[in-house]
């Protein structure tokens, strides 16, 4: 784990914390519109949830010097290429927006506090000891990054062979094949769909065709989180969430009722950022079964 995700404040929350971070913010922005003095913000959270005072300076980011420090841009290196970019911004999305490549199943730019589940992104930054996890990393002046470094490929081609162990391999009748981004992983990393190194373990859980518009199929979900996030957090709908542990852990909607008998609005937004062919549009030429970002 690197130093800067230990000590980012949300992993020294309770839930109640949490809750308050996010009331926190959500006042930032309505009455302050993105910045509160310091002193108003430190009694505002301690009142709310009486967190330690010492760690209120992480909490507390608004205020002009955060604002104008967020703001700067630095220069960086990521796969021998010169790359200017704002400071602060995840190594992710900088490589993406440059063209650059980077394994990913779980990132939602949009999102504040990065799931960081996948563990495809590993990259390699010269003067650290470990490879990082690019969609939490944020870019400084001066790095140099390399996407293809010994060790990052490795944890990478290890997370990738992990998650098609348990994936159904009939990618000639799925309705993602081609457009599928663990099959785009699969490539990139140079590993096969067919990997042998992991024993196999599949689920066999019917899929779910009650929707008008898209099938669900568990089998094929990777636990990316995106389909969730955009209906509990995004969208504040909330007709599905996770359920269960370990390795029965799926998506699921309110004591799994098929999602066409559910409070699902059928809004598809799931589908669009589905990454891979577990929500799937039933009309193959459906205008937006492209995966979003
Ligand atoms: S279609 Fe819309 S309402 Fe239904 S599960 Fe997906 S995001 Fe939620
Ligand atoms: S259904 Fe798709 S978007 Fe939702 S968690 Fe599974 S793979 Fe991710
Ligand atoms: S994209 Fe970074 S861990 Fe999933």
């Amino acid at each position: 784990m690197r130093s800067s995700d230990y000590h980012h404040p949300t992993r020294y929350l309770s839930q109640r914390e949490s809750n308050n971070f996010g009331i926190l913010k959500r006042e930032r922005k309505t009455s302050f519109r993105g910045a509160i003095p310091a002193e108003a913000g430190i009694h505002f959270f301690k009142n709310l949830s009486g967190f330690p005072l010492e760690f209120t300076p992480y909490l507390i980011r608004g205020g002009k010097d955060t604002i104008q420090r967020q703001m700067n841009n630095i220069s960086l290196t990521i796969d021998g290429k010169k790359i200017k970019a704002k400071e602060g911004d995840k190594i992710l999305w900088v490589a993406l927006k440059n063209g650059i490549y980077i394994p990913n199943l779980c990132a939602i730019q949009e999102k504040v506090q990065p799931s960081a589940s996948c563990r495809l992104c590993f990259v390699e930054v010269e003067g650290e000891n470990e490879p990082v996890v690019a969609c939490t990393e944020p870019v400084r002046e001066g790095m140099v990054i390399n996407i293809r470094g010994k060790n990052a490929l490795r944890l990478a081609r290890t997370s990738a062979e992990l998650l098609i162990a348990s994936h159904p391999l009939d990618c000639g009748h799925c309705l993602k094949n081609r457009s599928c981004e663990l099959q785009k992983i699969a490539k990139h990393l140079g590993i096969k769909l067919k990997t042998k190194r992991f024993r196999r373990l599949e689920r066999n859980l019917p899929a779910d065709k009650s929707s008008a518009l898209f099938i669900y199929d568990p089998n094929k979900c990777v636990l990316c989180g995106k389909c969730v996030w955009v209906c509990q957090e995004k969208l504040g709908i909330g007709a599905i969430g996770f359920t269960r542990r370990g390795f029965k852990r799926m998506v699921s909607t309110f004591q799994d009722k098929p999602i066409g008998e559910s409070t699902c609005g059928q809004c598809i937004e799931c589908v669009k950022v589905c990454p891979v062919g577990s929500l799937a549009f039933k009309d193959k030429n459906f205008p937006s079964q492209k995966v979003a970002k």
